[in-house]
């Protein structure tokens, strides 16, 4: 699958402006606050419903306007589809809606979209699944298997949703106000939900390890080994029985715990990921560019296991990718494109590994009054 256009109106610094893309190498190049940024942030949003880095896609609506529409055609397999997201209601200028439309046609609810454009983004805020706290590395896992599973999302609202529950319960069992009759409901609930998010999160990981390996080694790190490895909060042995007697058991050890401090000591919400490089924690020791190096293959393993789930390909998002990896690594990074993948790089300064690709890309240029420029 890959993009073919992309219309955004009123989206950020943009009023109104068309792209070309093409099926390999995009390059989006301009100079700082040119919208680069936004044109893959417009793409993720047709994907996902849903900003990198806004808190609300609201935000994304130009300053002074009540509405914006990013509207996208793609090409799956020779059969061309469209889909747009309006942001605001441009009809009534009612702030705060979403409506999505596929071939024109408005779809009831976010579900009925996802999945219809595949896309995996590398932008800043990835740097965080290597250096930031567990959250940001099970945030990576939760988009990534949700992507191509919406039961898995399903599973994780009802974790939640017991989660709290349970947590409120055991708050008012350690103020003395509760006895804890009630709290068996909430474990059951909350251990139902959590084996299969924890075996979807093994299997996602084991398949991304491998990828990550791989790619990790071709981004020119040479000999360096990227480790990826699930770490869950229960010993994982085995099959849905095993992993549920473990959650129940680790529970039970917890107990006083949990009592002491009020919430869950153990389940998904406390899972993380380790991430080695050539035997040493990359999140805690790793070089800024050891650590990129490690967040950009985490990226594209996960478009390959998306690959190998949905049997689309997934367009890579690039943002920024290529400051602080050395000439090899920005080099190998690139050459990725010769997979035949959709790639959309963006890049204020056009490194030297960059600009000998260009006769083969197809270039956009932001920061010109025509908006873009095909090449
Ligand atoms: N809601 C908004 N309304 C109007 N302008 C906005 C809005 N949000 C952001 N902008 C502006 O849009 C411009 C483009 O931002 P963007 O992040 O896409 O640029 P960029 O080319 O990626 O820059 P950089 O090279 O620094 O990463 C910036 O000048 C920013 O201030
Ligand atoms: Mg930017």
């Amino acid at each position: 699958m890959f993009l073919r256009s992309l219309t955004l109106e009123n989206l950020r610094c943009y009023e109104r402006a068309e792209f070309d893309f093409a099926p390999g190498l995009n390059v989006v190049l301009g100079p700082n606050a040119s919208g680069k940024t936004t044109v893959v942030e417009a793409i993720y949003l047709l994907a996902t419903t849903t900003s990198p880095r806004a808190g609300h896609a609201r935000s994304m609506v130009r300053h002074g306007e009540a509405w914006a529409r990013v509207a996208g055609v793609f090409d799956a397999g020779g059969r061309e589809f469209t889909m747009a997201i309006s942001l605001g209601d441009p009809s009534s200028a009612r702030s705060g809606s979403k409506t999505i439309e596929v071939d024109g046609r408005q779809v009831a609810s976010v579900r009925e979209a996802l999945g219809r454009v595949q896309a995996v983004l590398f932008w800043v805020g990835e740097l965080e699944v290597v250096k930031g706290p567990p959250s940001a590395r099970r945030r990576f896992m939760n988009t990534a298997i949700g992507q191509t599973s919406l039961r898995y999302l399903d599973d994780l609202a009802r974790y939640r949703r017991a989660l709290r529950q349970r947590n409120e319960l055991l708050k008012r069992m350690s103020r003395g106000g509760e006895d804890g009759r009630m709290l068996a409901p909430w474990t059951t609930a909350l251990v139902e939900a959590a084996v299969p998010i924890t075996l979807d999160r093994d299997q996602f990981v084991r398949a991304l390890a491998v990828e990550a390996a791989v790619l990790h080694r071709r981004l020119g790190a040479g000999s360096e080994e990227l480790r990826v490895c699930y770490d869950p909060s229960v010993a994982l042995c085995g099959d849905e029985t095993a992993v549920e007697a473990a959650l129940y058991e680790r529970l039970e050890q917890t107990h006083a715990r949990e009592m002491e401090r009020g919430s869950t000591q153990v389940g998904p919400h406390r899972d993380d990921v380790s991430l080695e490089v050539d035997g040493v924690d990359v999140r805690r020791f790793g070089s800024q560019g050891q650590q990129r190096t490690a967040a950009l293959a985490l990226t594209l393993a996960q478009a390959r296991v998306a690959r190998g789930r949905t049997d689309t390909e997934p367009i890579l998002l690039l943002d920024d990718c290529l400051s602080e990896l050395d000439a090899s690594r920005a080099g190998a990074m690139l050459d990725l494109s010769a997979d035949g993948q959709q790639m959309v790089v963006t890049s204020a300064c056009c490194p030297e590994q960059l600009a000998q690709r260009l006769d083969d890309a197809h270039v956009i240029c932001t920061g010109e009054d025509d908006g873009a420029r095909d090449d």
